[in-house]
């Protein structure tokens, strides 16, 4: 990657942007919670948003990855002294503990996990919020300041946290530690791992090997898919930190793992942009549910990460088509060329907008990995085997092979040409030989002139192989045909997406009531926003450039003809990437006349109508919702259920579950709650308990419930009502599900407040 530069074009500029970014944030304000979490009193004031919670320390972490990957690109000094300063930092905090524990939260969520005796869900663990999640982006952050950098301290504060970790964890048998693992935990076995590789010292690798989490990785390695209603997020990390051990170890069972994955996320689980996941969990396989929070872009940084490990396995062009699918229209797409900010979830619902983190009052998960991506764009572009140069991807930029002092520069104006050109700048008669891709998507031959004579053969692994003697001045010119297709959703063959080549065209829909701003310190504030109405498209044309036209002058923009309905409306589509600040859509309705006479979009008409109503809704069992509607719990539990492909919480012997959700302070709101028409008594310890319970406003009963399994095999609504005295000049409430000891309350699988 050091050996690559980016020249100008559509990455350099979003890698310049990335860059200032970096700059801006205050390490000061960055560690801030470190400090804190040691008791000690802060230079400055925290950074607001996920700074200001539990799940702080993140935001360290991930910077110190950015900005050192970006440091070893750009050479920017400032960002040197600021890395450096950054460690210091660190190390100094580090040295008020005499276990070497630093991060942004206390340690006692991992001290009461030490002692074996501790409580843990998807997400919480010894009382903390994904504490392993988040420390592991400071151990990630350092291994990649000391090896990006350098930067010896890095190295040393890093171990004496790893050895924080071996001597805690070392406290916990087998059993107590896979318990442990129930809840996220980012890629601690990655960062061991690499730890391992870096010392030799086999106590990382033990340990490594002892944070793989045998409940999703061991079906995985078995070719089986069990990961509908799994937070995606949790699993990508775990089988990244698989493949690292595959290759240190050469244990087979671990590439199994990743591959399988891999194939399984990328065919039958991911989005038209390449993303994954509805409200950060996996669907059922082969849907492609459109909604605002889906393909959480964290998830894409951590595709384009293992995607790398399988290509180095095996050199085959269909990893890199995934790769560059998700590169140019999920990653590059998610970061505002304005203002630099990036987005967490980005929405596939018809008519919606991209909404982008602030610069100080965020810092979501995806603005950390938002940080990280602008200086990762040089990797993968090429991959060099020996005397054999592969050519990924068609990015302006340069390559250096310091051993052959060979130059080699590769210009280009793709995705706006179809054309890309390779020229020797320096070479000495060098023998190697030259692999260029041949994308899934080429329309035609793709053809490649070497001084402009056609000579090379295509490869079974997709690449076109040329080999040479080469000299300055050489040159190999490449011609890339495109068109306009279609990519149809497997569940809805009438949904589909428009592609130019490799690029998803969207409907530019323009800002009719767009909101003021839509970058946003809270990420969920305008998922009531209304949505607009988006066009079916109503043509039996398939040809599709016989009704989508190029416009003059504007690279990569087209107009479809009148055929949006109803209203005789053309659309303008232009490419993902560049869409920002207004609404779109990436999905439409294609059919023709006659399927659309009789054409009825219920589902979206229902969604419509709920959306119309909705003052605030909370999926039980899915994080961020949970967390963001301030769940209270006691003897709660979560789990998911494929039948209805919906999350649910109940609570038992005497517990609660509650969340805190937006009401209308002058007008009447009532409580829409779903529940499993299967559920009646929970048979457990022997006993009947029967599922009956209090449902509290503010701590007021407005309902008690029992149910009795008299919907057999669906999911039913209770709406309820609240007196209005329960809600009067308030914006929030608390909604509480409670029982007797004895008795169940739940299983609860939505919540709403409606009007
Ligand atoms: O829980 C930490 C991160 O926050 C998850 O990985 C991501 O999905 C979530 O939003
Ligand atoms: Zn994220």
């Amino acid at each position: 990657m050091k050996n690559v530069n980016l020249l100008n074009g559509i990455f350099k500029d979003s890698q310049e942007k990335g860059k200032e970014y970096l700059i801006y944030l205050d390490v000061d304000r960055l560690v801030a919670s470190c400090y804190e979490a040691a008791s000690k009193i802060t230079k400055k004031p925290r950074y607001g948003g996920w700074e200001s919670t539990g799940i702080s320390g993140h935001s360290i972490g991930h910077w110190l990855s950015a900005a050192a990957t970006m440091y070893s690109l750009t050479l920017d000094l400032t960002l040197k002294e600021k890395l450096e300063y950054a460690v210091d930092e660190l190390a100094h905090i580090q040295s008020f503990d005499e276990d070497g524990y630093v991060s942004g939260f206390p340690r006692t969520c991992f001290d009461k996990v030490f002692t074996g005796e501790f409580e843990v869900d998807n997400f919480s663990l010894g009382g903390g919020w994904v504490p392993w999640y988040s420390i592991h982006k400071i151990y990630a952050g350092l291994i990649d300041t000391y090896q990006l950098t350098g930067n010896k301290k890095a190295l040393e504060v890093v171990i004496k946290l790893a050895d924080w970790a071996k001597k805690g964890t070392d406290k916990l048998n087998d059993e107590q530690f896979q318990k442990m693992l129930t809840c996220e935990h980012g890629g601690m076995n990655e960062a061991m791992a690499d730890l391992y590789t870096i010392t030799q010292n086999q106590a990382y690798l033990d340990l490594a090997i002892r944070f793989c989490h045998k409940a999703v990785l061991d079906p995985l390695s078995k070719g089986v898919d069990e990961l509908q209603g799994k937070h995606a997020n949790t699993q990508i990390p775990k089988v990244i930190g698989a493949a690292k051990l595959y290759d240190i170890t050469g244990d087979e069972v671990f590439k199994r793992m990743a591959v399988y994955f891999w194939t399984q996320v990328t065919n039958h689980r991911s989005y038209v942009i390449g993303g994954n996941s509805i409200n950060e969990h996996f669907g059922p396989e082969n849907t492609e549910e459109l909604g605002i929070q889906t393909t959480e872009t964290c998830n894409t940084y951590n595709m384009l990460k293992l995607t790398e490990h399988l290509f180095h396995w095996s050199q085959r062009s269909e990893y890199i088509d995934y790769y560059e699918k998700a590169l140019y229209n999920h990653i590059l797409a998610s970061q505002d060329p304005d203002s630099g900010m990036k987005t967490y979830f980005v929405s596939t619902q018809p008519g919606h907008f991209k909404v982008y983190c602030t610069p100080d009052e965020s810092f979501w998960c995806c603005t950390g990995t938002g940080m990280e991506n602008p200086a990762r764009y040089t990797r993968n572009i090429y991959y060099r085997d020996h005397d054999e140069v592969y050519i990924n991807l068609f990015i302006a930029s340069e390559i250096y092979l310091e051993d052959k002092n060979l130059k080699l520069r590769q210009e280009t104006t793709f995705p706006e040409s179809d054309k890309t050109k390779l020229i020797f700048e320096s070479a000495t008669d060098e023998s190697i030989t030259i692999h260029i891709r041949v994308p899934n998507w080429v329309s035609g031959n793709m053809i490649a002139t070497v001084n402009e004579q056609e000579s090379y053969t295509y490869s079974e692994n997709g690449y076109i192989t040329i080999k040479g003697e080469w000299n300055v001045g050489d040159r190999i010119d490449i011609q890339l045909p495109m068109d306009l297709h279609l990519s149809k959703t497997k569940n809805d063959p009438k949904k589909a997406a428009i592609l130019y080549g490799p690029i998803v065209l969207a409907g530019a829909l323009g800002t009719e009531d767009f909101p003021e701003t839509d970058i946003l310190a809270d990420h969920l504030k305008l998922n009531n926003h209304p949505l607009i109405e988006v066009p079916d498209l109503i043509t039996g044309e398939e040809d599709l450039s016989k009704w989508i036209k190029p416009i003059e002058g504007e690279p990569l923009a087209f107009k479809t003809a009148a055929v949006g309905q109803p209203g005789n409306r053309s659309v303008k589509l232009i490419p993902f990437y560049k869409l920002h600040h207004q609404r779109y859509t990436l999905y439409w309705n294609i059919m023709d006349e006659i399927a659309y006479q009789t054409f009825v979009d219920k589902e979206k008409e229902d969604a419509d109508r709920l959306r119309a109503i909705t003052v605030d809704v909370v999926n039980p069992n899915e994080q961020q919702p949970e967390v963001e509607h301030s769940i209270k719990k006691k003897n709660s539990r979560s789990g998911f259920l494929n039948l209805f492909n919906r999350g649910w919480r109940d609570s038992i012997n005497g517990g609660f579950f509650s969340y805190e959700m937006a009401v209308l302070s002058d007008k009447p709101v009532y409580l829409l709650v779903t529940y499993s028409g299967n559920d009646a008594s929970l048979h457990e310890d022997g006993k009947a308990h029967s599922r009956e319970f209090d449902i509290l406003i503010d701590g007021s009963q407005i309902a008690h419930q029992t149910l009795h399994a008299n919907h057999p095999g669906k999911l039913f609504d209770i709406c309820y009502d609240i007196p209005l005295t329960l809600t009067n000049g308030k914006e929030k409430v608390e909604v509480k599900f409670a029982s007797e000891e004895g008795k169940v309350a739940g299983g609860v699988y939505g919540v709403r407040v409606i009007n």
